[in-house]
């Protein structure tokens, strides 16, 4: 579906540049709250709204389109209990293995709905101020939808693993706004989309099932919001500030595999294929970069594997998370049970720091 809306978005007129004059990550910060310059009559001038329609008249359409589409999440639960005669039963460790994958779920679609508020804030373009809060009113959706399914299921959900809760804690915290909208609607709204198609696929709970494509259409949305937006952003920053998006970056990805290593066997006893989840969920992540690359400033600032290390995250894959039905040597049990024991003492001393 990401691909699907990225194809929409990149065969229309590309983007236009904005000012750049507040493009770094620091400087893209939000600035201190002022009211001197309230209300910016600008905003209805006939001028202005010409130019700016013509730069961001996509990214208003991904408000409405997000408004046409949205759900009902209480009467989508209600009708998919119904239909399904209420959750499976499961046995108890299944359930606790939906408990732990949906414990980063659950708190992740809360960190979204904080997140969202915070760039709809904090930006001026009216046009992508309306697709962020757009994005508001989804990511509540999911939250609520998702906590009463988890009620539903009548388990207790575990805290938050470490890396996962460290990566959210810093989307949330940081001041940069770049490195927000790089960090959530690319790299987690990302990772969700992949999740929830992985979770829709094995089945082990139909009202689970059924709910994840509700989720999957509206998070391909707020990837979008990135992708038309961030490119004319990152146009203008400087090759330090190139660095230290890169950096980010790479905690946040590095950051989520390791979290990944932490709940392995939760999605095995899931029947989640993770190299199959990983393989789609890198390659969706390559033509989310493409898409971007159509847009004056393109991916400037971000981290896009090529050649040899794109191969090497190949591997890395094949290696860490192999194929279900691949031969699993002793060593490389060896090596899974050796990288459990470091995901769990990192786990430790990131809880210690915390
Ligand atoms: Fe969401
Ligand atoms: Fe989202």
């Amino acid at each position: 579906m990401i691909s699907g809306v990225l194809r929409r978005l990149g065969e229309q007129a590309s983007l236009r540049a904005f000012s750049s004059s507040s493009s770094s990550p620091r400087a893209a910060a939000p600035p201190p709250r002022s009211s001197s310059g309230f209300p910016p009559y600008r905003l209805i001038e006939r001028d202005y709204l010409a130019e700016a329609q013509e730069k961001f008249a996509r990214l208003e359409r991904l408000y409405h389109i997000g408004q046409k589409n949205a759900w009902d999440g209480r009467a989508v639960l209600k009708m998919l209990l119904e239909k399904h005669g209420g959750i499976r039963p499961l046995p108890r460790e299944k359930k606790e293995a939906i408990a732990r994958i949906f414990s980063v779920i659950l708190w992740g679609e809360l960190a979204a709905w904080n997140v969202s508020a915070d760039i709809a804030e904090s930006l001026e373009d009216v046009e992508a101020k309306m697709a962020a809060s757009g994005q508001v009113f989804d990511e509540a959706r999911h939250f609520y939808t998702m906590r009463d399914y988890l009620l539903e299921l009548g388990i207790e959900i575990p805290p938050l693993d470490g890396f996962t809760r460290a990566v959210l804690i810093d989307i949330l915290e940081t001041e940069s706004i770049l490195e927000k909208l790089i960090g959530m609607q690319l790299l987690v709204e990302n990772i969700a989309v992949n999740l929830f198609r992985a979770v829709a696929k094995s089945r082990i709970e139909p009202v689970l099932a059924d709910l994840m494509p509700y989720f999957e259409q509206d998070e391909a949305r707020h990837v979008g919001l990135g992708v038309l937006y961030l490119p004319s952003k990152l146009r203008a920053i400087s090759r330090l500030e190139s660095l230290e998006l890169q950096l980010f970056q790479l905690k946040v990805s590095t950051f989520v595999v390791w979290g990944t290593v932490l709940l392995r066997d939760s999605f095995e006893a899931l029947g989640v294929d993770l190299n199959s989840t990983f393989t789609h969920g890198l390659k969706n992540q390559l033509e989310i970069f493409a898409s971007m690359g159509r847009f004056e400033g393109g991916t400037r600032g971000i981290y896009v594997p090529t050649g040899l290390l794109a191969r090497m995250n190949d591997l890395a894959i094949e290696l860490y998370f192999p194929r279900a039905s691949a031969p699993r040597p002793a060593w490389m049990k060896a090596v899974h049970g050796v990288m459990g024991e470091v995901a769990r003492g990192c786990e430790h001393v990131l809880k210690w720091t915390a």
